[in-house]
């Protein structure tokens, strides 16, 4: 049977910094206010001709770099974003793998907002288990500041942009293996964070009327509630389907949305402050790009070394979630 195993990771951050006080002149805030209740302090803002499949391709050029793997071996490339260069078509990971000259692959999509690199990550783990496909990569990729309400202070405190990619591939060495992914979703809590506008589901004659319902809105202290409960009971369930104690993570990479949401999770699940990863304060909430791009930080860091095991948990839009268990396993 054929494993699959986590190889490299990379990631990009756009140059262009929106700190905490920059937003106290766009809206009624501060940067108290912003860092007492998220953790923020900064988040990156795209470039206005500079899109998510930008940001993708760059991340992925390092992923595959690091990797080691010969780029014309890549089958099969994914991109989890909800703010896509095109809301239809083409899809962003089409565009990606063109930028990159991968030539004929399987590319497509998915939609699971801050839950998309997990679910990516499942994808990929099931076609490589399959036999389908040997080496594939994952892209989490957000432009946010395109779907951003800028007047509105309860989200636009939060969000960043950016983008993390991975190399999975196959291999018959089941030490090296990811260990499991676990995906859920509940879409009756589906009008906490949405964009309403922009789809089938909304009336085509209000948009111009409503430019605003194609920005996200959130609920956001529901949201907050659902987010510990959620976050939590998945990452133990996943700890106690592999025998595994919480003592043997290496390194817990949860979703970045907000520093109280990420303690609460640490502190039910017992963690110690060195296990748990925090980028948040630099990058905001990037939704799909933000666990990739928070391996990415301890990569780079010189924290996350061969045969590390990480702890992947996510919460997102739709409502989703997802976990991981993972070891860093690059070739040697
Ligand atoms: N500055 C100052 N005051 C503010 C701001 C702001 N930026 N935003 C809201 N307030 C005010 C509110 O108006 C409210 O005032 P009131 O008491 O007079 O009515 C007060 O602060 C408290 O508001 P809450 O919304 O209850 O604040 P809360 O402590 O819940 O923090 C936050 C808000 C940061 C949004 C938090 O609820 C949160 O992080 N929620 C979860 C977000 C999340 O995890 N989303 C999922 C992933 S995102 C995705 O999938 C794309």
């Amino acid at each position: 049977m054929a494993y699959a195993a986590f190889r490299s990771i990379g990631a990009y951050v756009p140059s262009k910094i929106l700190s905490n006080e920059d937003l106290s002149k766009m809206v009624d805030t501060t940067d108290e206010w912003i860092t007492k209740r998220t953790g923020i302090k900064e988040r990156h803002i795209a470039a206005e001709n500079e899109f998510t499949s930008d940001m993708g391709t760059k991340a992925a050029e390092i992923a595959i770099q690091r990797s080691g793997i010969d780029k014309s071996k890549i089958d099969m490339i994914i991109c989890a974003t909800i703010s896509p260069d095109y809301f239809c078509m083409p899809s962003t990971a089409t565009i990606i793998s063109t930028k990159l000259g991968l030539g004929n692959v399987t590319a497509f999509d998915i939609s699971a907002a801050c839950t998309g690199f997990v679910y990516v990550l499942s994808i990929a783990k099931a076609f490589i288990e399959s036999g389908m496909k040997k080496n594939v990569l994952i892209i989490g990729a957000e432009k946010l500041s395109s779907i951003t309400d800028y007047t509105d202070r309860g989200t636009c405190i939060l969000f960043g942009d950016g983008a993390g990619a991975a190399l999975i591939s196959a291999t018959d060495n089941k030490t090296e293996a990811i260990i499991d992914v676990h995906t859920g979703a509940d879409g009756t809590f589906a009008d906490l964070l949405m964009t309403p506008n922009g789809g089938s589901g909304s009336m085509h004659d209000t948009l111009d009327q409503e430019a605003k319902s194609c920005f996200m809105q959130m609920k956001g202290n529901e949201t907050f509630k659902v987010a510990v409960k959620t976050l939590t009971k998945d990452v133990v369930e996943i700890l106690q389907d592999n025998n595994i104690d919480s003592s043997e993570i290496k390194h817990f990479v949860p979703h970045q949305a907000n520093l109280r949401i990420i303690k609460a999770v640490g502190d039910a699940l017992k963690l110690k402050e060195e296990q748990v990863v925090l980028t948040v304060e630099k990058y905001g909430n990037t939704s799909g790009a933000s666990i990739p791009m928070a391996i990415n930080d301890i990569y780079e860091s010189g924290k996350l070394n061969a045969g590390e095991l990480m702890l992947l948990d996510a919460f997102g839009g739709g409502l989703t979630w997802g976990s991981a268990l993972v070891p860093f396993s690059p070739l040697k």
